[in-house]
């Protein structure tokens, strides 16, 4: 059998490519579709169609890294039908499991972590697949870090959403206890100011009005060329961007300078995520999370006197090893004293290779799904409270899509990233700005009448 023979044509190649794991990831699945298609392949949404089959994985916690490989596994019956697909491993999971992913499932033929994106290109454009060698060791993994690696250069394809989601540094610098990011996307790194911009540019001139940008402590964003408040300040002055968000900053890097700069930058959205992780401060501390309680409270209260009608969304760890029932008690009364918008709550997962790994459980994972299910109670209220004080308000929404629900309703988003549903009028379409008063609230979903429609 030569081996030569499965060059894929640039010209009339398809990929396939699949997105577990946060925004970060799926700013990398766009960017290298925009790698692929740059050399002349497209995007296809059939699997079966493809030629290159890619999973970009994430391994933030258990449930994701079962998902990806149950993923990957389904896809041994597109080698079985067309020997000459190429299917790719990529992302987090990529880099924590290396060899273990092709052992396991032999129909892979490349793992590729996060630093090393320029050779999946070069791979997918090789003249053969490594499996069609026959008694040589195949290379399949590739997983060397870089730490300078930022992908300067390239610009992510732009997917058809209304917010262009931009990555603006990589890596993380922080070690909490718990995560593994640290592991597997390497130290922190920042993308230079100017390609930014030219990436916020670009997607305006495509007719996009809203950013939001990406990074493990966004804000701890730094280059020679200014911080990430100068960032703000700059993006601020692009003609035709009209809402700058960015997710997720971190507590430890939340200054007055940013607070001002969030103030007084008009294109900045009255929303902002900041992950809590837990409100007593003797977890935070086993979290090695840098703040305590008390701060994280006080940056609440000045964020809130300096931007109105502020949303606060968070991030919420519960049974981590050593949380006692006060501890747990701990994050409940921060939140009915924060009172968040929304929250994304999650059950702790032990993950190897991070420093809580080796220490035992504290709970069972019946005591543990138990506080799960008591903060997302206590979530639910503060959610519905906080749409409720939204009744009556005019608010800007940006038409994101027809409503899942009924063809006929559009679906858009406020300033403060809620979602809402206002009936079909001439001239909406996806993209539209339009000015609004909200009048109910249906569950967890706003509806609202045009003002000047
Ligand atoms: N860089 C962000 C978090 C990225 S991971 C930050 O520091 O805010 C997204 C969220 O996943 C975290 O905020 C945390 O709440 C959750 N998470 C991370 N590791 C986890 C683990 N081992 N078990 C459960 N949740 C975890
Ligand atoms: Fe993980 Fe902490 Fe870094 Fe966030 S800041 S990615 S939780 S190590
Ligand atoms: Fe998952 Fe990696 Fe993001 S572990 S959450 S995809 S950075």
């Amino acid at each position: 059998m030569s081996s030569k023979t499965n060059i894929i044509d640039p010209k009339t190649g398809k990929y396939f490519l699949a997105t577990f794991g946060c925004q970060m990831n799926e700013y990398d699945s766009n960017m290298i579709g925009s790698m692929l298609e740059n050399r002349g392949m497209s995007m296809t949404e059939n699997a079966d169609q493809a030629d290159v089959l890619i999973v970009n994985t994430c391994s933030i916690r258990g449930g994701a890294e079962d998902r990806a490989y149950a993923r990957i596994a389904s896809m041994k019956h597109y080698k079985k039908m067309r020997p000459e697909v190429r299917i790719a491993v990529i992302g987090c999971m990529a880099q924590n499991h290396g060899e273990k992913i092709p052992t396991a499932l032999e129909h892979v033929d490349y793992v590729v972590g996060p630093d090393n994106y320029r050779d999946l290109e070069s791979l997918i454009f090789s003249e053969s697949t490594p499996r069609q060698g026959s008694g040589t060791e195949v290379r399949k993994v590739w997983t060397e870090q870089n730490d300078f690696e930022n992908y300067e250069g390239l610009m992510a394809r732009l997917d058809g959403s209304v917010s262009a989601h931009i990555t603006i540094m990589r890596g993380c610098n922080k070690q909490c206890a718990y995560c593994i990011v640290p592991n597997v996307r390497g130290v922190e790194r920042s993308r230079d100011l100017e390609s930014i911009v030219a990436e916020v540019r670009h997607a305006v001139s495509e007719g996009i009005h809203e950013v939001c940008l990406l990074g493990q402590t966004v804000n701890s964003y730094r280059t020679e060329a200014g911080n990430f408040a100068a960032l703000l300040r700059k993006l601020e002055t692009v003609d035709g961007l009209r809402r700058i968000r960015f997710m997720s900053p971190h507590p430890r890097h939340f200054d007055t300078e940013l607070i001002t700069a969030m103030a007084e930058c008009s294109k900045v959205c009255n929303q902002v995520h900041l992950p809590l992780q837990s409100g007593s401060n003797s977890m935070l501390k086993k979290m090695r999370r840098q703040y305590t309680r008390e701060r994280y409270i006080e940056i609440v209260s000045e964020l809130r006197a300096a931007i109105p009608n502020l949303a606060i969304t968070t991030d919420i760890i519960s049974g981590f090893v050593g949380e006692t029932e006060q501890d747990f008690e701990d994050t409940l009364s921060l939140m009915r004293e924060v009172r968040f918008d929304y929250s994304f709550m999650f059950s702790y997962s032990p993950r190897e290779g991070t420093p809580a790994f080796s220490e035992p459980e504290t709970l069972s994972p019946q005591g543990k799904q138990a506080r799960h299910e008591r903060v997302m109670e206590l979530q639910m209220q503060h959610t519905e409270e906080r749409l409720d004080a939204m009744l009556g308000r005019r608010e800007e929404i940006l038409i994101e899509d027809r409503s899942s629900r009924d063809a006929n309703e559009w679906m858009g988003k406020t300033r403060c990233f809620k979602k809402v549903i206002v009936p079909h009028a001439p001239g909406i379409a996806k993209g539209s700005f339009v000015e609004t008063r909200i009048t109910e609230r249906r569950g967890l979903v706003l509806r609202g009448e045009y003002l000047n429609a």
